[in-house]
């Protein structure tokens, strides 16, 4: 299914991936309600989408605070009868190994905050709309989850981040089931590392090879427009699979190469 131009709520989109979709749906004549803590990026953003001929609102709001997004909620649902597609794609992501991490259980819920409870409030406060238009004029919503290809491979350093992004997937298997039916359909889409603020705050990553932000936004414009249950790279698909049938020995055979790979990204950020 090809969605038309319509109204997309987008979270994270003060910078990143989140930015570059914006643009991109506002090239294809999107109407995009932009939602971040940073107003003056969000500003720049909207600034980008008029220019790219699209029409964009700007809404400041903290995800982890209920007070804050019930107020977004409020206008966004007055200023639009139909909401077609939510994405889900602010996040925060900490690289830590476990054994760093044993008096560090804020970790596991500020990124939970943001990443799994933070999609969570919006989304259960827009569900009714999205269910609601369905019954009106049988305009079906969808609900786009940003997740990582690294919930798809046994990855190291990141039990935070990929705790949160799994759950988040969990929650978009429910609510597809749920709804898929009668209202809503979801979108998880499993992005490799990508060239943003968050990918940028690991000095070692800076010699890694890693997708660009304007291709990364396309994947979030696909996953609105086409509405597919499941975006992901190929090596993502296959790791996933592998995992499903072999989890140890993938584990086993992984692991190593990873913790290589990140010996070898320090000495070239080193020499550099
Ligand atoms: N970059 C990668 O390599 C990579 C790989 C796999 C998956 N992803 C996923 O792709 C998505 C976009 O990431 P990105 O790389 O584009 O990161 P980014 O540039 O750091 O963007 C993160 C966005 O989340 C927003 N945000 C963070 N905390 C928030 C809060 N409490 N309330 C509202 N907004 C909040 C930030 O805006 P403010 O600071 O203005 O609030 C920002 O717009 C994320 O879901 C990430 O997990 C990224």
């Amino acid at each position: 299914m090809t969605a038309r131009p319509g109204v997309a709520v987008l979270t994270g989109s003060s910078s990143g991936i989140g930015a570059e979709a914006a643009v991109q749906l506002g090239r294809r004549g999107w109407t995009v309600c932009l939602l971040a803590r940073r107003a003056d990026e969000l500003a720049a953003v909207a600034q980008r989408v008029r220019e790219a001929g699209g029409t964009a609102h700007v809404h400041p709001v903290d995800l982890t605070d209920d007070a804050d997004v019930r107020s977004v909620v409020d206008v966004l649902l007055a200023e639009h009868p139909r909401i077609d597609v939510l994405v889900n794609n602010a996040a925060r992501s900490i690289r830590r190994p476990i054994r760093e991490s044993v008096d560090r259980l804020h970790d596991y819920e500020r990124t939970m905050a943001v990443n799994y409870l933070g999609a969570v409030r919006l989304t259960l406060a827009l569900l009714p709309r999205l269910l609601e238009q369905e019954r009106v004029d049988g305009s079906r919503g969808h609900v786009v989850f940003s997740s990582t290809m690294s919930t798809q491979l046994p990855i190291p350093l990141f039990s935070a981040y990929l705790g949160s992004k799994a759950a988040l997937e969990s929650f978009a298997r429910s609510l597809l089931a749920e709804h898929g039916h009668d209202g809503v359909t979801t979108t998880v889409v499993h992005f490799p590392m990508v060239r943003t603020p968050m990918s940028g705050a690991t000095a070692i990553y800076a010699a890694m090879p890693m997708m660009s932000p304007d291709k990364a936004g396309g994947w979030l414009v696909r996953a609105a427009v086409d509405r597919p249950t499941r975006v992901t790279s190929l090596g993502g698909a296959v790791s996933e699979a592998g995992m499903s049938v072999l989890p140890g020995v993938l584990t086993k055979v992984v692991t190593p190469g990873i913790r290589r790979m990140d010996r070898r990204l320090a000495r070239r950020t080193r020499d550099d």
